[in-house]
This record gives structure tokens, sequence and C-alpha cells, in this order.
């Protein structure tokens, strides 16, 4: 039997992995720019800290989270998502006693045990922030306007940025009550999930991806008629921060999300160049949560966007990712005896900032300038007994065939300085 990827996870092979890392450095810089540092949690928690911060009702929690016991007896649970770790170790760091908001951010993979699909998996990868120690208006806006120029810096065009408001807990239990009004008459309607949903927390009412519950539910009174007036305030300041900075955005109040922290502002930026999952990224307030696990009064907001999903919407929009792999140069041996000089020039390129390779298969010349092409190397540059005596290499540009003698001494300088020339014509000098 040949083994196989686990259902619903994928193998990140180079290709991949390369335009991956294109927009996990151009996060990182633009992050850091708003003022994020980074943060690294396990990839396993505690049971507990999720049944408890994401809500025991929601459908993470239900039925999609990797639990098991640990050979110590500990219910363990692969994290599903990075807020409540990253809260939990806020609390345990005691970092409420440095300058507020302590502004992090992180990147991993998450796991959730959903039915897969085009753009979700079991395992998959998030980037997220976490703005912690403020409720101010101005930071849910400059969180929500930093995923949005993250997304256009990536060449994500075409996107609808979706507001809400959840309001606070003193809101909730009316807010609740006129949902339950709402839905109890229409239960017989709604699938038996519903049922329990309406039982344990009907907010999560509005998870389900049923045609008909959903139906049902998009007539459901709005979270947001029910908002006390700070929270009301709340809002209409957020949403006048946006209007200053122009970001367009669309109010739904269904976006109640799938997780049970959210309090007041909740956000999601959807694709339009994507199917049924294409909620890019996500995010929103969660100002209740330390206390929940415990920890101090800590209001907060953030959001994760999915790697997998930003891939497929920019590659959509845009054809393709920078970040292919490219070869400046293979060196080659022309025989045995002057293998160890090859293996020198090349690291000698190497040292100049050169992408160099050489040939580890022993293979013929015609071989190793085989390889070269494939491989798409730039240049080729030949070692050899004649050229060594004479103190030379030469280097050969693989996409005219013209070639030059160059001082050995003098190579990698003499290469860099070609290359160099090669981005210039192609405008990307800086690469
Ligand atoms: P979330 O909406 O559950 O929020 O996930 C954020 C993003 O992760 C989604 O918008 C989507 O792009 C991606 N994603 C989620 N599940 C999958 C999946 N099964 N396969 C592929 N991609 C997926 C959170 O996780 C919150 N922790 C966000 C947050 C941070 N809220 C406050 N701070």
């Amino acid at each position: 039997m040949l083994f196989k990827a686990p259902k619903g996870t994928y193998d990140v092979l180079p290709e991949r992995g390369e335009k991956w890392e294109f927009l996990e450095e151009a996060a990182r810089s633009i992050f850091k720019i708003y003022g994020y540092r980074p943060i690294e949690t396990p990839a396993f928690e505690a049971t507990q800290l999720f049944a408890r911060g994401i809500g025991e009702a929601t459908d993470i929690v239900q039925k999609e989270m990797y639990t098991f016991a640990d050979k110590g007896g500990r219910s363990i649970t692969l994290r599903p998502e990075g807020t409540a770790p990253i809260v939990r170790a806020y609390i345990e760091h005691a970092l409420g006693q440095r300058p507020q908001p302590v502004k992090l951010y992180y990147s991993g993979p998450m796991f959730r045990y959903e039915r897969p699909q085009a753009g979700r998996y079991r395992q998959f990868y998030q980037l997220g922030v976490e703005a912690m120690g403020s409720d101010d208006p101005a930071l849910d806006a400059e969180v929500i306007l930093l995923l949005v120029e993250y997304f256009k810096s990536v060449g994500v065009k075409d996107m609808d940025v979706l507001l809400n408001s959840m309001g606070c807990p003193a809101d909730r239990p009316k807010y609740v009550e006129a949902l339950k009004a709402y839905a109890g008459t229409k239960l017989d309607a709604m699938c038996a999930d519903c049922a329990k949903r309406f039982a344990l927390n009907p907010l999560r009412l509005f998870d389900c991806k049923n045609p008909t519950c959903r139906d049902v539910i998009s007539s459901a009174p709005k979270v947001i008629d029910y908002l006390c007036e700070e929270c009301r305030d709340h809002f209409e300041e957020v949403r006048g921060y946006l209007d200053r900075i122009e970001l367009a955005y669309k109010i739904e109040p269904k976006l109640v999300r799938g997780l049970d922290y959210y309090t007041r502002t909740t956000f999601e930026v959807q694709s339009r160049h994507l199917g049924a999952q294409n909620a890019i990224g996500g995010g929103g307030r969660y100002d209740g949560l330390s206390e929940e696990l415990g920890g101090p009064k800590m209001p907060a907001i953030g959001f994760a966007l999915g790697l997998e999903r930003l891939q497929m919407a920019v590659e959509a929009e845009s054809g393709t990712i920078p970040g292919d792999f490219e070869l400046d140069v293979f060196v080659i041996a022309v025989d045995e005896g002057v293998k160890k000089d090859a293996f020198d020039l090349t690291l000698r390129f190497r040292r100049e900032g050169l992408v160099a390779e050489s040939d580890f298969l022993n293979r013929s010349v015609k071989g190793q300038i085989k390889a070269a092409n494939r491989l798409g190397a730039k240049f080729a540059a030949f070692v050899g007994p004649e050229e060594l005596s004479a103190g030379v290499c030469r280097i050969r540009n693989m996409a005219t065939g013209v070639q030059e003698d160059v001082e050995l001494e003098k190579a990698p300088e003499y290469l860099s300085d070609r290359v160099f020339e090669e981005y210039e014509e192609r405008g990307e000098a800086d690469g």
C-alpha cells in the first residue's frame, strides 16, 4: 500500500512553498509597519482552553476538534485557531504589564475536522494579528485597514469587506430572546443540528450551511438593532474611522461568525473570485475572552486569514504570485579532476549572493548542461583543466549561447554584475 497525505491535508511542494513565502514575507513586513511583533504558541493546548474560549455550542467545539488523551492522560486538542492560545499566553506571561495595546502577529497550521472541499481543509495555514488591551474604535478601523491593505499589496482587488457589531454581553439576552421568539416557531422547517443549536446557543443558528435553515435565518431579527447606546456609539465610531480612510464596507447583520468570543465589531473579507469558501480573512473584537479564561479585563481585536484561500484569490485575479525559484549559475566540471575546483567556485558564487548549483551525480558535461537547462540556469560556468591553467573559467549565457572567458578571481563579481543587468532589464533590479 502506498501512503498518501491524510484526507483534507496536502503537501506544500517547492513551487507552492515559494509563493507562500512571498505572501508570508509581505504579511510580516506590513504587520511590522503597523507595530506588530511575533508570537508563537504551541500547536496543541489543553482541550478546555478551546471549549471555554471558542464556546461549547460552536461547530468547532462540537464536531471539528482533533482531541485526544496524551500518554499522561491529559485531554489535548490540536489548535483549531490562534486567538484563544494567544490570550492564554497574554494571561500566563502577564503581558498586561507591558504598554497597551500589545500587538502580536502569528502564523502556523490550524486543525479542524471539517468536510474537505475546495478552499476548506483539515489542516490549513493561518496568518493573524491580535491587538490586545484597548477598546478604542480607532483600533478596530486600523485592524480592518491592515487586513485590506495587506490583501491589496499582494494583488487582491475584488473583495468585499463585511461589517457587523455583536454588541456586549448585556445586549445579548434581549437579542437572544428575540431570536428565540422568531426561530422557535420555525424549528420544524430547520435541521436537527439547528434544533440543538436553538437549545444550546441560538446565536449559532447563523452558522448552519443548510439552504433551508439559511433561508429561515435570513429574516431573523438583527443583532445590530439590539445594541445598547455605548455599543451603538462604538460601532458608529468604527464606521466613522472607516469612512475617513475611505475603506468601503457593507453592513452584514448575519455576520455572527463561528466563534462565541466575539463582542461588538466583527468583520470578514470575501474574495469575489472564489466559490463557496470565499472568506479569505475575518476577525473581530473579543472584549470578554480574557476574563472568560480567568484573566484580567482585556478588550482586544484581531483577525486571521487563510493562506490557501489567499493564494487561490491572488492567482485567480493576477494570474501568478512572484517567488519562482531562479538559478543564476550552474557550475560545470569538465572532468573528474576539476571537481573540487568547481566545488570551490560554486561556493565563491554563493558568497557573492548568486544562486549557484553544481553537479552531484557525476554527470557527463552534456548531462550537466542538460541539468542546467532543466533547472533554468541563467548562466553556466565551465571549469576545465585548460581554463584552470589559464586562470579563467568560461561563462555561458544560457539564453543567447554567448560565452566569455573570465578571470577566475573576478568571476563572482563579473557574474553578479551580469545577473544584476538581467534583473534591471526586467525592471526588478532590487530582486
Ligand atoms: P476564522 O474565521 O475561523 O477566524 O478563520 C479565519 C480564516 O481562516 C478564514 O477566513 C479562512 O480564510 C481560514 N480558514 C478557516 N477555516 C479554514 C479551513 N478549514 N480551511 C482553509 N481555510 C480556513 C479565526 O480563526 C479567528 N481566530 C480569527 C480572529 C483573530 N478573531 C480575532 N482574532
